[in-house]
């Protein structure tokens, strides 16, 4: 189908396959092709369908705009206040703050509004992020994201970005092992701050950073989770210059990580949070800002600090409020995903034991883990997982869809739906134990 001429440009990351899946179907953790071949969607789209692909939420939300189809952009609604308040109240009983709540329509966007209320609040000037971040591929937001690759056409603005050390413990910067970590990447930011030499400190004035900006756990950065220390060491030392703390669950957010907010495992405060992606369970565009108060109130932040006709979108926002609601129903939530956490460690515990000259290392986070290979063939890994079982599906599977980025070309991660019919894991293990089993026979003598 996709050989055939058509008019869309081949800009994106459909086209980043050779030949692309062309989908027509999607039920649970399965995606059905046009010619009938199945495929264990273990990525979820990018994390997007926490829920597993649903109609019922369609169904659901449908119903509740039947009688407001779409709304001026200058109009408020019961449905938008509602949802602004459900996840207000996610984040304020959380924190024990206070805050206010905006939409926006994709993940850099909400990255692009977040940075404007940093902006709104400081006068400080650079922004700290770490090595291998993404925070969306917009013109503005690739200055943040890590990979040049990303900035290639629109150019690098040189925007003040101070990148901090990988936070990857597996693959430390200061080639250490967890076992014998000295912390080297406290002390070198330590000595990043303490002396001009650094870029962001000088004796006069103090360290100028108007946010620290990262993710609980850096998805496209190849699933890395920030050593604890780490992490709180930058969240306590750059609060304490002045700077705000944003935290991207673009990805993480609503229970990826098992808990609801991923940097609730680290005991961190935020300012501002962002997320997308589960929120409408990947089925309509909308994502979100919460800011602590007075961060997103008058005077910093009046009528006309920001505008888009699609803010209030009846159809997005109605999704939101079934997968909000359904999120908040499941009452075992994070019980639920524990177990699943629990099935998956042990697969890939079997898998790294068995493949040990392909896979080095891998963990699981609630549902997000990763297997970290011996090199760099992790889109390879990807692309032979799709059709591995082609000829002979396993429990009528024809095919695994793994992620992979090329900021982390060693990498392979999965992150399936969090209510993913548990049988399932089973055929997780059976497709990608025939992908390793196939990459070594391809490639003998690795
Ligand atoms: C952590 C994180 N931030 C930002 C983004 C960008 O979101 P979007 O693709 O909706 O612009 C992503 C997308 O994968 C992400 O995972």
């Amino acid at each position: 189908m996709t050989d055939k001429k058509h008019f869309l440009s081949r800009y994106d990351f459909v086209y980043k396959l050779n030949s692309p899946l062309v989908i027509s179907k999607s039920q649970g953790a399965v995606l059905t092709d046009i010619d009938g071949f199945n495929y264990l969607d273990i990525e979820a789209a990018n994390g997007s369908v926490s829920l597993g692909y649903d109609n019922s939420i369609l169904d659901e939300s449908i119903a509740k705009v039947r009688d407001i189809t779409s709304l001026p952009c200058f109009c408020e609604s019961p449905l938008r206040i509602g949802v602004g308040d459900k996840i207000a109240q996610a984040l304020n009983s959380i924190t024990g703050t206070e805050g206010r709540i905006a939409f926006e329509l994709g993940g850099a966007q909400a990255m692009e509004l977040a940075v404007k209320a940093v902006r709104s609040n400081t006068n400080k000037s650079q922004y700290v992020v770490f090595e291998g971040g993404y925070h969306g591929r917009s013109a503005f937001t690739s200055q943040f994201s890590a990979s040049q690759r990303y900035r290639s056409i629109v150019g690098d603005w040189r925007l003040p970005v101070i990148r901090l050390p990988y936070p990857d413990c597996d693959q430390c910067r200061f080639s250490q092992h967890p076992a014998n970590c000295q912390t080297e990447c406290i002390s070198y930011v330590k000595q990043l701050n303490a002396f001009e030499f650094g870029g962001t400190y000088s004796q006069k004035s103090g360290t100028d950073v108007a946010a620290f900006i990262f993710e609980p756990l850096l998805n496209a950065g190849g699933m890395a989770l920030p050593d604890k220390r780490y992490l709180n060491y930058l969240v306590d030392f750059y609060r304490s210059q002045g700077a705000l703390i944003v935290v991207d669950e673009i990805f993480s957010g609503w229970h990826r990580t098992g808990k609801m907010w991923a940097f609730q495992h680290y005991g961190i405060q935020p300012d501002i949070v962002v997320m997308s992606k589960a929120i409408t369970n990947g089925m309509a565009p909308l994502s979100c800002v919460w800011a602590r108060d007075p961060i997103m109130l008058e005077p910093h932040f009046p009528p006309g600090s920001h505008s888009l006709t699609f803010g209030n979108n009846t159809l997005s926002l109605s999704i939101a409020d079934t997968v909000i609601d359904r999120f908040t129903n499941w009452a075992a939530i994070e019980g639920d995903v524990a177990i699943l956490e629990g099935l998956l460690g042990l697969v890939v515990k079997r898998l790294v034991d068995k493949y040990p000259a392909v896979v080095k290392s891998g963990y699981v986070i609630g549902a997000a883990g990763r297997f970290l290979l011996q090199g760099t063939y992790g889109g390879k890994i990807t692309e032979l997982a799709r059709t591995i079982a082609r000829d002979h599906p396993v429990d009528d599977m024809h095919g695994l869809i793994l992620a992979n980025s090329s900021l982390a070309p060693n990498v392979i991660v999965f992150k399936p739906p969090l209510n993913i019919d548990l049988s399932l894991v089973g055929t997780f293990e059976k497709l990608m134990d025939m992908t390793f089993a196939a990459f070594e026979k391809l490639n003998t003598g690795i």
